[in-house]
């Protein structure tokens, strides 16, 4: 379809600024709106008369009226290799990667078994309304590669890169500094900044990297302006207790990855659970990133993501999944477990924050926001259309809330998952269940 113009037509909803330091003029939703599409990008947004009067006859019309197009969802942290760990019973983080992770990820030795997974996982994404995220992969260049070509081949705008671990784990899952950082530097060459691909360099998590492999993953930082470095950081209480026994000198786990220069703008932290108050500091004058991770931190029983003193301190926050700790591939589903967690703290989220975390301020954590997450003119296509009254108890919940926005996204983040994505574009070609 490439080519030619594609309009989509329903109540355009999109954000520009966070609904919890803006309110009201956060969003613009334009209730019979349209969005002209051309060359995967977004040239013309507006009522959709204007729009369809400006149309040329041939434009292709997805009428989608009624329904809400929102920005794609963008999730900030996930394991593409787990898609057979999601939902392993019984065991907390070290355990669980022992017992199921490290079991499975060996598997992605194999350039097929990379291949096949690669399109489940993108498969997956798309049918939840999830367009962009930030990917680990395996220790493998293979696993990379596949990945990445499979991303090329959707058009998807996707951040990965190879988890370097040299220590702490199966011998088939570990590197070397040396060869962690060589075939990270070839990734790199091959993908970073590769039409809408970007490559993060991905230092698994302190418990796997050995000193002079944190080093390595740094040098590589140092050497590429402007590049994505993704890690984990105080997940777990015995996570934290080995890093600190690893790294006797650390004062902090945070410590570990500040001596090598892995703190930054582009950096993102899985989990964040139990900062230490200098960690928060830390994270807040890198203007690193800390990602939330809500059904993973339940899941693996990590613990309550402390979204207030992180918002309150000025750190830049993400919401992701972390499939497959975490349990659940849907941004909706995301955003309704990271209600809870603050409600478990006598704190409440607005459905117009959560909707805007997942869609314009996930892009700014990941700098993207320039490309994606907002509905605007030079924007690129990914659109996700959103029906809250996908199944009969949401249409019977929605009975007495229609015509506000806020109930009809709160619906949609408690009780929606895949059935409420209706249609999902990707560089403006429509890829639900394709
Ligand atoms: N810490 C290091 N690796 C992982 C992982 O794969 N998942 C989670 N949840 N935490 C980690
Ligand atoms: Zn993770």
């Amino acid at each position: 379809m490439n080519g030619r113009v594609r309009i989509v037509r329903g109540r355009v909803l999109s954000f520009r600024d966070d609904p919890r330091l803006m309110s009201e003029r956060a969003h613009r939703l334009i209730e019979d709106g349209a969005v002209r599409i051309e060359n995967g990008e977004i040239v013309a947004v507006g009522e959709a008369g204007a729009i369809l009067g400006d149309a040329p006859p041939d434009a292709a019309i997805d009428d989608c009226s009624g329904k809400l197009v929102m920005p794609g969802f963008i999730d900030a942290h996930i394991h593409y290799p787990q898609t057979r760990v999601i939902g392993s019973y019984g065991a907390q983080l070290l355990d669980w990667l022992h017992k199921y992770t490290f079991v499975e990820e060996q598997k992605f030795a194999d350039p097929r078994h990379c291949e096949q997974v690669a399109r489940f996982f993108l498969d997956e994404l798309f049918r939840q309304g999830t367009t962009t995220a930030c990917v680990y992969c395996t220790i493998h260049p293979e696993s990379v590669d596949a990945f990445f070509a499979e991303s090329e081949r959707r058009g998807a705008r996707m951040i990965a890169g190879k988890a370097m671990m040299d220590r702490n784990a199966p011998a088939a899952l570990t590197d070397s500094p040396q060869r962690g950082y060589d075939e990270s530097k070839a990734l790199m060459a091959r993908w970073r900044s590769r039409g809408r691909l970007d490559y993060a360099i991905t230092p698994r998590f302190a418990v796997t990297s050995t000193e002079a492999q944190l080093e390595a993953s740094g040098a590589l930082a140092a050497e590429h302006r402007d590049a994505y470095v993704q890690t984990h950081l105080d997940e777990n209480f015995a996570e934290i207790a080995f890093v600190k026994r690893q790294f006797p000198w650390a004062k902090t786990y945070l410590d570990v990855y500040a001596r090598y220069g892995l703190l930054g703008p582009r950096s993102i932290f899985g989990h964040c659970i139990h900062l230490e108050d200098s960690e928060v500091d830390a994270l807040a004058n890198s203007s690193s990133i800390a990602a939330f991770c809500p059904t993973s931190n339940l899941f693996l029983g990590s613990g309550l993501f402390d979204k207030k003193r992180l918002d309150d301190a000025g750190v830049r926050v993400a919401l992701a999944t972390d499939v497959g700790g975490g349990t659940s591939y849907s941004m909706l589903a995301t955003a309704a477990e990271g209600y809870k967690v603050l409600q478990m703290s006598g704190l409440s989220w607005p459905a117009t924050q959560a909707f805007y975390q997942m869609t314009f301020g996930n892009a700014r954590a990941l700098s993207l926001q320039d490309r994606v997450g907002a509905i605007e003119p030079g924007r690129e296509a990914d659109l996700v259309v959103l029906d809250a009254h996908a199944t009969p108890a949401m249409a019977h919940r929605m009975e007495s809330h229609e015509g506000d926005l806020e109930e009809e996204l709160f619906v949609l983040m408690t009780m929606g998952d895949d059935r409420a994505v209706r249609e999902i574009y990707v560089g403006g070609r429509a890829a639900k269940g394709r």
